[in-house]
């Protein structure tokens, strides 16, 4: 049999053989399949595409990464719920309005990646956290210099620096909790004996990491998005009740800056656990199964005029947050705020437009789909 077009042999990015999922329904089935996994079956494998869950190191092995994906999944999914996100809208907005405070105060033109985007989901996350105000900065500090991978003196000290934060503020939250991650991770330590306080630390830096690079790039991705479709910027601010369809948009819909240049395939990445036949095409325990996410977004089939920008269409279900076992645990979290963000953006500056043309934007090469260096705005 022929393999269907939709399941495709391709490289990867280093020349590698690997498949290409494309087509809304199976990067939703392949996505959902518990034979494809993030770790390798076998333990020689040397390459690791993506971290195991949140618990640290990794490991060759499916099952043990089920595992882990299963435990971390357990302690969060409580502390992330949307029940819970609610209760922490209005320290989310407050924070929002202060970034717009100081996007006001900085005087037009102004950089929204690093004065808005930029700063936003790591205050939001020290919020989560339970981080004290008068830490924040110290602690945003840190997180920039652990991801400075072509610094490797700078990340290692970011790092440390984070990690002995980490543990000072658990010891601390151990005899005065509050509504936060770390205070309920040390109540489920209370009865999970097998929950240290390494384990919470490990927790807390995940997400750390996990929800600041791609809600950055969604931000960048957003503005950019409402600033080249006035129409829809328009009906965003007569309406705000369209904002949650909007975020879904953005969600859905590629970075204008992208569509300029050559379209990214393969977005999110798997291995075959076990042979698996789909669609006339075998592929083999140990292969690589990359996931076709931005087209799955623009399936015909599943979205009219995919290519039109809309944030009044009726359903929108992309799978720009995964699909299935991995599916983003901050999800609600990126909604309260992404949200609140591009309503209040407008309000506060209705006349809020590029300050360069469009092309100049340039992308942040090797990030998250969407990540800019800058957004220059005016108002
Ligand atoms: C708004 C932008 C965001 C996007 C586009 C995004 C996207 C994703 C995607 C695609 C995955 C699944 C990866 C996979 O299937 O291999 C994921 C997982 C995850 N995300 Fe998000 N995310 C966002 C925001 C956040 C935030 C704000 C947090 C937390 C504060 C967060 C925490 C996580 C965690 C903990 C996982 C791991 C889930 C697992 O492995 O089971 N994300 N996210």
């Amino acid at each position: 049999m022929t393999p269907s077009n939709r399941i495709q042999r391709v490289s990867d990015t280093q020349g590698r053989a690997a498949w290409l999922v494309s087509g809304h329904e199976w990067v939703r089935e392949l996505l959902a399949d518990p034979r494809l996994s993030r770790s390798h079956p076998n333990p020689e494998h040397p390459v690791r595409l993506t971290q195991p869950g949140l618990f640290g190191g990794p490991i060759p092995d499916p099952e043990g990464e089920l595992a882990d994906l299963q435990r971390m999944r357990k302690l969060l999914t409580p502390s992330l719920s949307a029940r819970r996100m609610e209760s922490l809208r209005p320290r989310v907005e407050t924070i929002v309005d202060a970034l717009l405070d100081e996007l006001g105060r900085s005087g037009s033109p102004a950089d929204f990646h690093t004065i808005v985007a930029f700063p936003l989901p790591a205050l939001v996350i020290c919020e989560l956290l339970g981080v004290p105000a008068e830490d924040r900065a110290d602690f945003c500090r840190w997180q920039i210099e652990a991801k400075q991978v072509s610094r490797p003196a700078v990340a290692r000290g970011g790092l440390q620096s984070l990690w002995r934060y980490l543990g000072t503020l658990i010891e601390r939250k151990r005899w005065v909790g509050s509504d936060d991650v770390i205070s309920d991770l040390l109540d489920a330590a209370k009865r999970d004996p097998k929950l240290t306080d390494d384990g919470i630390a490990h927790l807390a830096a995940g997400l750390l990491f996990a929800g600041h690079a791609p809600v950055v790039a969604i931000i960048d991705r957003g503005m950019l998005l409402l600033l080249t479709h006035s129409e829809q910027r328009e009906a965003l601010r007569r309406d705000p009740a369209l904002a949650a369809g909007a975020v879904e948009e953005i969600f859905r819909f590629a970075s204008p800056i992208e569509r300029l240049r050559t379209a990214r395939r393969g977005g999110l990445t798997r291995y075959a656990s076990v042979d698996i036949e789909v669609e006339g095409a075998t592929i083999r325990a140990g292969d690589t199964v990359m996931f076709a996410v931005q087209e799955a977004n623009e399936d015909e089939s599943v979205f009219s005029d995919p290519k039109r920008f809309d944030i009044t269409r009726e359903r929108i279900p992309h799978l720009s947050l995964s699909h299935g076992a991995h599916f983003c645990l901050g999800a609600h979290l990126a909604r309260v705020k992404l949200q609140y963000l591009f309503v209040r953006s407008f309000e506060r500056f209705p006349r809020l437009r590029l300050a360069v043309p469009l092309e100049e934007i340039q992308p942040v090469r090797d990030a998250v789909a969407g990540a800019v260096s800058r957004l220059p705005v005016i108002w």
